[in-house]
């Protein structure tokens, strides 16, 4: 181990961090670049001869970096990935450098510790009491996953994961769920047939109505609820559920009770809106990234359950050769035992060590900054007519699409992906594209702590100026045929 040369190139590397975050907003957003270039430049086999750090540092700085999508970049307001904090970007460092795998306890004693107090954080902030429990996961797709499985096993009295399921039985979750909760339901047994998903009102929450008449189709059927999900942030727009009537129905019907708040969770850290999730903590369990809205780099999801002693339930297999035959085994917590994952990263770090340097208030002074840039677009859609916003955004996340009566549903879905696409080639802003109700829609939303007003202001003339020209093209094309 050449110490020297590693101290080297990792004071090299920290000083380039700090200036690319310095200076990212002169980088090109997302690289011009055909994907077969990209294979092109790393078309090369397993290298046989060493290679200094600095060599490889300029390979990087040449093939890598330029190509990445610089979610640190301002104009980043696409898929919820969020600019990391830089706390969390040194925390990651030295996770790798400590190397302790969570799982056990015999690899890791004290990030095993820091693991449960930053889920108690999540739990404290959530409202569950000292019975909580939960896990880090790689997403919200494990967390969902995870939260499914235990909703499955507690409704099916902890026989599913011993005899599989003995009769039908279906989830109940809005049209606008994450597709995480289809591929859960798959995987937990119960089938995507039996996955009921629902229409939502003029504010994209679960219509209750809609929801009472699928359960009682479904008991006429001999199929049973075993699982409601709420959405407490939806991907598409941030719109959240009616938690406590869906926990209501849940408890009636005697299911699980799943939140998925992946994204919306960072609203429970918001000084201007802290209630916004009301009833979240009537949830059996709770789904938050905290690599989402609480500005970790990934990853680092969490499930978070109102009943600890439920993780023994459906997860407590312990093999011999991982028994803890110690007289302080019940103090030397095995995450193992408590959830999916074996080997396991130690994700907390970086959320604690964010917590600790920027402290809970300004984590929410940047969640209630981004609410303020997604209620500006909104105004200034609203203001003007010429695009129209799906509703009043509760969250950063908003959806917008340009108005043109006249053209057909097809030229107007392809005005939009072609407006995106042209901005997505310029490299100054990046946002989604998304169906709902039968329309394209832009879906715009800053979780990023760089981005400022001005940036949104710039990003909707821009957008309307391209939605015109686009639709002018179109007209003109139409025209000359
Ligand atoms: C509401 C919701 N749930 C779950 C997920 C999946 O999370 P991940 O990508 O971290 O696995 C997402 C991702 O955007 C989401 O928006």
């Amino acid at each position: 181990m050449q110490y020297d040369e590693f101290r080297q190139a990792g004071h090299y590397l920290v000083d380039y961090i700090a200036d690319y975050l310095k200076n990212i907003e002169n980088k090109k957003l997302f690289p011009n670049i055909n994907p077969s270039e990209l294979y092109q430049l790393f078309e090369e086999a397993i290298p046989t001869r060493p290679k200094s750090l600095s060599e490889i540092q300029k390979t990087l700085e040449e093939k890598l970096i330029p190509y990445c999508t610089q979610v640190n970049h301002p104009g980043y307001m696409g898929l919820i990935t969020p600019s990391p904090n830089p706390a969390g970007i040194l925390a990651d460092f030295l996770a790798s450098a400590l190397n302790q795998n969570v799982g056990a306890w015999s690899i890791g004693p004290s990030a095993v510790v820091m693991e449960r107090k930053v889920i108690r954080w999540l739990n404290d902030l959530v409202g569950y009491d000292e019975k909580a429990g939960g896990n880090l996961t790689s997403g919200g797709m494990m967390a969902n996953f995870t939260g499914i499985k235990l909703g499955r096993d507690w409704t099916t009295k902890d026989i599913a994961q011993h005899e599989g399921l003995q009769r039908k039985w279906a989830v109940y979750v809005s049209e606008e769920r994450h597709v995480s909760i289809d591929k859960a339901v798959d995987a937990v047994g119960i089938g995507r047939n039996f996955l009921r998903t629902l229409p939502t009102n003029e504010k994209f929450q679960l219509r209750i109505d809609a929801l009472e008449e699928a359960i009682a189709k479904d008991k006429e059927e001999g199929i049973h609820p075993i699982c409601i999900i709420g959405l407490a942030g939806t991907t598409n727009l941030g719109a959240c559920d009616d938690l406590e009537a869906l926990s209501a129905i849940s408890k009636r019907e005697n299911c699980w009770f799943h939140v998925d708040a992946a994204y919306g969770g960072g609203m429970l850290v918001s000084n201007k809106y802290p209630n916004q999730l009301k009833g979240i903590q009537l949830a059996d369990s709770v789904t938050i990234d905290p690599h989402k809205w609480f500005y970790a780099p990934l990853d680092a999801g969490a499930v978070l359950v109102k009943d600890h002693d439920r993780l023994t339930k459906s997860f407590g297999i312990q093999p011999p050769y991982l028994t803890d035959q110690s007289e302080q085994k019940n103090e030397r917590y095995l995450f193992y035992v408590h959830g999916f994952e074996q080997s396991k990263r130690f994700r907390s770090l970086k959320v604690w060590m964010s917590f600790h340097h920027y402290g809970k208030q300004q984590i929410g002074e940047w969640v209630d900054q981004n609410i303020k840039q997604a209620k500006r677009l909104h105004q200034l859609v609203t203001e003007e007519n010429i695009l129209e916003s799906a509703t009043e955004p509760m969250m950063s996340a908003i959806c917008i699409r340009y108005k043109a009566n006249d053209l057909s549903k097809q030229q107007l879905s392809k005005l939009h992906y072609d407006v995106a696409a042209r901005i997505e080639s310029e490299g100054r802003f990046w946002f989604a594209t998304t169906q709902m109700k039968g329309q394209t829609w832009f879906r715009i939303n800053p979780v990023n702590i760089y981005t400022t007003q001005n940036h949104i202001e710039e990003l909707y003339r821009v957008l309307k100026q391209y939605c015109q020209e686009a639709e002018a093209e179109i007209k003109k094309e139409k025209a000359e045929a």
